[in-house]
Parts: C-alpha cells; sequence; structure tokens
C-alpha cells in the first residue's frame, strides 16, 4: 500500500500521513503559516509550551516515545504533546497554565467531564475503605446489577482491567462455547493490543488474517478473517464459506476507532441474522459506545441485540476497568462456574466499582443523554457551517456525542475510505485549535467526546475558534 494513504489498524499509529519534523516543533507540518489568534475567545493561547517541552524531553528517556500509550505521542499530528496538570469539567490545564476546552476526555470515559464531584467523592470514600482486597465486595454486584438492568442483551457480567482484556476474553468465551476457533473482525475496528486482534486483512478477499505489528506470531491471527466495515455481503459470503467454523463476529457497532463510522441501516441487524443462522456468537465490542450514544448502549439505540457484549471507558468512570458480559447460557461456561478460564488480581476494584457506579447512577438522572444530545449537535452543526464558511472540504459524522470531522470529500463508511483523508489538513486544523484552547483528540482517525460538563458557552467558543482553524487548514488543500 502506498504509504502516504495508509491508515494503521492500530491506534497510536495512525500518523503515516503527516512526517514528524525532527525538531518536534508545536506547529502542523503543512508549509503554510497557521492564522493568528485575533482573541476571539477568553481562553488563552498557547505560546507558552517550554515546561511541556521540558517534560516531554525527560518522559523520552526512560518511556518509549515517552508516553504510556503511542497516541498521546502527538504523532498523528507533529509537535509536542502537551502534559496536563490538572482537570475539571469541561477543561484541562497543562503544567504551562495553558487552558483548553478538552474533547478528549480520556478517550471517552469522562462523560460527565473532569473531576466530576460526585465520582471524586465515591472515589474518595472508597479508597479510605482500602483500595483492594482480591476478594468480592459488594459494590461488585451493585455495578453488575445496574449494568444488567440497563443493557437488555446482558443477564451475567465479569469485570476485567481493560477493554484489551474484555476483548480478549470474550473471544475466548465464544471458542469455548462453540468449540470453534475462527472469528471475523473489521478492517478499521479497534479492539486492543492483544495478539490475536492485531491483525490485518489478508493478501485475498476471503484470506485470513497478518499480524499487524511485528512481536505478534502469525499462528495467532491464523483464525481470524478481516472483512471491510459496513459490507454485509462479504460477511455473507464468508459465512457461506466458514460458517461451520466461525466461533465469533466481533465488531463496534459504531466505528470509533477510524474516526466516528456509523452502521449503514440495516448493517446491524443483519449481522443478528446471519450469526443466529450459522450459530455464531455476535459480540459487541462497546468499550467506546457503551453508556455513551444511550442509556442502553448502541445495542439500544439501534434495537440489536448481541451475544455478548464488552464494555469499558464509561463503565469505569474513569479508572481502569471493563467489563464483558452476555447471555447466562453463555456466561455461566466462564470459570470457576464453567471451564473457560479467566481471572485478574484487581478484577472488580472497589475504587473502580465506586467510579463506575457513581458515574452510572449520575447518567440516570432526568435529562442528561437529551441535554448531551443538543450540546453536540450544536457543536456539530456549528463546526459544519464554519468548515462551509472557510470552504474546506470536510464530511461530518456523530452519533450522540461521538463525532468526528473527516478532511474528505466523501462520505467515510469504512477503513478504505477513511484511510483517504487529508492528514495534513487535520493536523493544522488540530494545531490551530489547540493554539486558541480546544483540545482535540492528536489524530484525524479518533472520535471527538462532548460531556455534559460542556456548557453552550464553550461549545460556542469551540466553534468559534473553528472558523479560523478551519482556514488554516484550507491552507493545506
Ligand atoms: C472499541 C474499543 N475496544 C477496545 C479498546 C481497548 O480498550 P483499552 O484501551 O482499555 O485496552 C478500545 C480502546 O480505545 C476501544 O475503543
Amino acid at each position: 500500500m502506498d504509504p502516504e494513504t495508509t491508515l494503521s489498524q492500530n491506534p497510536g499509529e495512525h500518523y503515516a500521513t503527516v512526517p514528524v519534523p525532527a525538531s518536534a516543533p508545536n506547529r502542523a507540518t503543512c508549509t503554510q503559516p497557521l492564522p493568528s489568534y485575533h482573541g476571539v475567545m477568553k481562553t488563552q493561547t498557547t505560546e507558552e509550551t517550554s515546561k511541556s517541552e521540558l517534560a516531554f524531553k525527560s518522559a523520552s528517556q526512560v518511556m518509549p516515545g515517552g508516553v504510556s500509550s503511542p497516541v498521546r505521542a502527538f504523532r498523528g499530528v507533529g509537535g509536542t504533546p502537551r502534559f496536563i496538570a490538572k482537570g475539571k469539567g469541561a477543561c484541562i490545564t497543562d503544567i504551562d497554565g495553558n487552558c483548553y476546552i478538552d474533547y478528549v476526555g480520556s478517550w471517552g470515559p469522562l462523560i460527565l467531564g473532569h473531576a466530576d464531584d460526585r465520582v471524586v467523592a465515591a472515589i474518595s470514600k472508597a479508597a479510605a475503605k482500602g483500595c483492594s482486597f482480591g476478594a468480592p465486595t459488594e459494590a461488585e454486584t451493585q455495578l453488575a446489577e445496574l449494568i444488567v438492568s440497563r443493557v437488555r442483551s446482558i443477564e451475567m457480567v465479569r469485570f476485567v482491567n481493560s477493554g484489551t482484556e474484555a476483548t480478549m476474553s470474550a473471544i475466548r468465551l465464544a471458542r469455548g462455547h462453540t468449540g470453534r476457533a475462527k472469528i471475523i473482525k473489521f478492517e478499521g475496528c479497534y479492539h486492543g493490543h492483544s495478539d490475536g486482534l492485531l491483525v490485518q486483512a489478508g493478501s485475498g478477499a476471503m484470506t485470513f488474517g497478518q499480524p499487524s505489528s511485528p512481536g505478534v506470531p502469525a499462528g495467532t491471527t491464523a483464525d481470524t478473517l478481516v472483512l471491510p466495515f459496513n459490507d454485509l455481503a462479504a460477511v455473507e459470503t464468508a459465512m457461506k464459506q466458514y460458517g461451520s467454523e466461525l466461533a465469533a463476529l466481533l465488531v463496534e457497532p459504531i466505528g470509533g476507532n477510524m474516526g466516528c463510522v456509523p452502521p449503514n441501516n440495516g448493517y446491524l441487524q443483519g449481522l443478528r441474522r446471519l450469526c443466529s443462522e450459522y450459530g455464531i456468537v455476535l459480540i459487541f465490542d462497546e468499550v467506546m459506545t457503551g453508556f455513551r450514544v444511550s442509556a442502553g448502549c448502541a445495542q439500544g439505540l439501534y434495537d440489536v441485540h448481541p451475544d455478548l457484549t464488552c464494555l469499558g471507558k464509561i463503565v469505569g468512570g474513569g479508572l481502569p476497568m471493563a467489563a464483558y458480559g452476555g447471555r447466562r447460557e453463555i456466561m455461566q461456561k466462564v470459570s470457576p462456574v464453567g471451564d473457560v478460564y479467566q481471572a485478574g488480581t484487581l478484577s472488580g476494584n472497589p475504587l473502580a466499582m465506586a467510579a463506575g457506579l457513581a458515574t452510572l447512577r449520575a447518567l440516570a438522572e432526568d435529562g442528561v443523554y437529551e441535554s448531551l444530545e443538543a450540546t453536540s449537535a450544536r457543536l456539530a452543526d456549528g463546526l459544519e457551517s464554519a468548515a462551509k464558511q472557510a470552504g474546506v472540504p470536510t464530511v461530518h459524522a456523530r452519533v450522540g456525542s461521538m463525532m468526528c470531522t473527516f478532511f474528505h470529500t466523501e462520505p467515510v463508511t469504512d477503513f478504505a475510505s477513511a484511510s483517504r483523508c487529508n492528514t495534513q489538513a487535520y493536523a493544522a486544523f488540530f494545531h490551530a485549535m489547540l493554539n486558541r484552547g480546544v483540545y482535540l483528540a492528536p489524530s484525524q482517525f479518533e472520535c471527538l467526546f462532548v460531556s455534559a460538563a460542556h456548557s453552550e458557552e464553550q461549545i460556542d467558543q469551540t466553534i468559534a475558534a473553528s472558523a479560523e482553524a478551519f482556514k488554516a487548514a484550507a491552507a493545506c488543500g
């Protein structure tokens, strides 16, 4: 593939199209000068970044890329990552004292905003009683009950520590349940960094996957068929050929790791029908969409109900926690009731349970999702018309409070179309927004998340900033 148009299957490696300058300046690599700040916002510009630059140098000495997870290194947009000192509500402050309206929200968990008082109080109360016991606590049952009551397809839950663990464990369970080995996943859907899921499409349409990272043995991906997202005919063909050998089909019901890519009409329903027909376990990876796009997750929104669901991010209220759950008959195969082994020293951690409970309880209050929808629509509409006014070709996708502005001329429906985005233009836009006090994801292929803490005023400030930032992007073609 042409490296100029390559979108990696692995988030954090979505930087192939933006050369990172050796000096790592705080500007995009587009040769056009960025428009200057005209004081449209109360938030300050980010001209002063010396502390972050110094911190990044020190971090890079002792941590690969200076970060704990690749996308944070700004490789997708160039420049120095801001080191964050604190966050409150919709805003974060870096160690140089610059404030930003934040639309990353820790990559999705912070639907209530930073340091929400209810969540902080719940964590503090739990911490005062002890951080971990490695024994059952009532909070686990309470959170499991809450999840079961909200998500129709989930009858039982197992708590784990990350989305990676949740998807890895759900696949093992599906294989144990069916006695089959092969699975289907989709190009551009990300499910964490377990060996079997770091996979890219093979050389032919119906060939099994190749590792997408060195260090992943070919054998671990040899049972994974990688198909294009939103293409039901491809799934139908694959099932005709391999149906009786397939244990699971794993899908993000809304693609959230190639930007925001909603499912085509009838696509999820089609997956449900085909999985039932061939006895394949349908797994929705709702690590990102769970409790984000509706109180009943994406499955509630589209009224399509999988056999197993992976949850993460919001369900842990900002602490390292995730879960998988689903039909009782399948979940009863997990050890110690069944013989599909899966365990974790810190699983069901009391602090994470407290944060998750406080978050889900707050989300149950009247009008939360309605107000999130209104704020998110206001932002999406504002960004779209600002882009139009600046004459920048963009395509806007949104489901509830997750959205994406693609620098593209055609609708993005799958990995192939996402790969053709103008990542240079995104980088210019990103830096122009950052310099105006708006913190977006440092990659074209990530979603923007609105939280319940974002005010109308902050949304309007963001739209005002974007009017100028889109001009910077326009200069990049
Ligand atoms: C849909 C989806 N699944 C799984 C994961 C992996 O979760 P974690 O980073 O907690 O391992 C992510 C992470 O962004 C995700 O977006």
